[in-house]
């Protein structure tokens, strides 16, 4: 047993640990992360946050440019909540360490597709990593912090599941130590999942190794609501190499005058939209989908060639080295690009606060379908989001606390007759196969013939994987397959249900936007681990 603590935070990015220093001015704090403290999607955000901080800027000019880039799916209340708390969250994270870039007294203002303003800070183009450092030294540096890296949260333990009380409630988590290779219990008064996104369900992808959607695939088996899973955003522009392993090439650099060709140097986006190479992500990724699939090429460029060399070095020092590396100088040609997964827009449905509709579980980040991204998530967005909702989470942790539950003694992990696992290939061959499925079946064009192919194949996959995890010990890597499938499922089950295409979700099938009210696609866990969809609802 791991013990007890007050508030369990599940994940370490900007969520995770905003949320834990809020929570730790009201008792014990424990973070746990599957890896190390670094270890996040937030470390690997180039381009910014997006807030109103420049005098020309309005937040309704803010709100209408999130609206419209969530295609009709953004829910207003929220919008207008987590732009107008945008200065704020800002001046959190100066307060906290985080160090953005200035010009002339003023912050230097990035600018996105999408965006209708200069209105993204930045750090050079290493943002993400710039807000984790000056976090997790705050984090360290607090007494009523425990941190503890490599471990990985297998399950929530629920009331409902230990048999317990009348209402059903999430008491703490079961968690695989990965240095000791054993499952302890910690029992929690109030559990966040801030565990970021799920990218690596799909073969070629932006995230890192961490991405892959433990905190919903947890709260889908705890009985939470999950929502709007088939809305993945597919990032027009990863570098394109062999030895490049997820390696973004920021919007940000479109937003300085980046321009998208074909290998013959015709320029890709003219004619597509009228805001061309800054057009919003869903349109840009498609057309280039679209231009490889017409033309059998294996990449389209981003062509920087025409900027102050200088520029280049000062604004993308990170950018221009990762390219230089592999003998791309992009002062000199253009950037080999593709698109690949990027960013989960559903997630486990929370209120305005954060909470789920599981008491004692709340959600922030990536992890959480808040309502604001909608069909589509604007560019720089989902920083602003996870500033905003992990404070408000945590807050409403702190509000929420019942010591009832305190006294309650949780039984141990019961590995039952679990062996040691013999055939390691199976989770690899597994992995592989999920992944590939996903990148062909469901990827940035689906139609009803695929996403019919990857269900079947995913519903065997389940079952597979499945019997392994009953059956042998866990390990890292077993815990997070499980997860990817169960992802992959609602991501499929979701796609399925949509009968129409709407920002991020293109199905050749249904290719307009259906004539009835606009609504989110709602799934929660039926009996014997099924999905249920609810009936679909108007979000107005
Ligand atoms: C980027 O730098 O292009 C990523 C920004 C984002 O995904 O919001």
């Amino acid at each position: 047993m791991l013990g007890d603590t007050d508030f369990l935070v599940i994940g370490s990015g900007l969520a995770g640990l905003n949320a834990a220093l809020r929570l730790a001015a009201h008792g014990r704090v424990t973070v746990i992360t599957k890896r190390q403290l670094s270890d996040s999607n937030t470390a690997f955000a180039q381009g910014g946050i997006a807030a109103v901080v420049a005098q020309d800027d309005t937040l309704e000019a803010h709100v209408a440019d999130t609206l419209q880039a969530g295609a009709g799916l953004c829910r207003e209340d929220v919008v207008r909540a987590v732009v107008a708390d945008g200065r704020k969250a800002i001046a959190r994270l100066v307060e906290l360490g985080v160090r953005f870039d200035v010009q002339n007294g003023a912050y230097d203002l990035g600018r996105e597709g999408g965006h209708s303003a200069r209105r993204i800070l930045h750090a050079k183009d290493l943002t993400g990593r710039e807000i984790c450092r000056a976090l997790v030294d705050a984090v360290q540096q607090h007494d009523n912090i425990t941190l503890l890296a490599d471990h990985i949260a297998v399950d929530l333990i629920t009331l409902r599941k230990l048999g317990r009380g009348r209402e059903d409630r999430c008491v703490g988590a079961y968690v695989l130590n990965t240095r000791e290779q054993r499952v302890d219990t910690l029992r929690a008064k109030a559990t966040l999942l801030a565990t970021g996104g799920a990218g690596k369900v799909y073969l070629y992808t932006s995230n890192p190794d961490v991405a892959t959607g433990d905190g919903v695939a947890m709260a889908f088996r705890a009985g939470a609501r999950i929502a709007n899973m088939e809305f993945f955003q597919f990032h027009p522009t990863v570098l394109f190499h062999p030895h490049a392993k997820s390696f973004l090439v920021s919007e940000a650099l479109r937003g300085e005058g980046g321009v998208l060709r074909r290998r013959d140097g015709s320029r890709l986006m003219q004619g597509v939209h009228p805001l061309e190479d800054l057009a919003p992500r869903d349109i840009v990724a498609r057309a280039i989908d679209q231009d490889l699939k017409r033309t059998g090429e294996d990449y389209v460029t981003l062509d920087m060639t025409a900027k102050d060399p200088a520029f280049l070095l000062a604004r993308f020092p990170n950018i221009h080295t990762a390219c230089l590396a592999l003998g791309i100088d992009m002062t000199k040609v253009p950037i080999p690009v593709v698109p690949a997964a990027h960013y989960m827009c559903g997630g486990v449905v929370t209120d305005l606060a954060g909470a789920t509709d599981l008491p004692g579980l709340y959600a922030a980040g990536e992890t959480a379908c808040t309502g604001l991204h909608g069909a589509n998530r604007l560019a720089s967005n989902s920083l602003l989001e996870a500033a905003v909702f992990s404070d408000r989470a945590a807050a409403a942790m702190a509000a929420g606390v019942r010591e009832t539950e305190a006294a309650l003694a949780l039984p141990e992990w019961d590995p039952g007759r679990a062996a040691d696992p013999d055939e390691m290939v199976v989770v690899s061959h597994n992995w592989d196969e999920l992944r590939r499925t996903m990148w062909n079946y469901v990827g940035i064009v689906r139609s009803d013939r695929r996403l019919e192919r990857a269900m079947a194949r995913i519903e065997l996959l389940r079952e597979e994987i499945d019997d392994y995890y009953w059956n042998f010990k866990l390990t890292h890597d077993l815990v997070e397959l499980r997860n990817l499938v169960t992802v992959a499922h609602l991501i499929v089950a979701s796609a399925r249900a949509r009968r129409e295409s709407r920002g991020l979700h293109y199905n050749t099938a249904t290719p307009e936007l259906s004539h009835k009210p606009p609504h989110d696609t709602v799934i929660r866990r039926g009996t014997r681990g099924a999905l249920q969809l609810a009936e679909p609802d108007s979000t107005s």
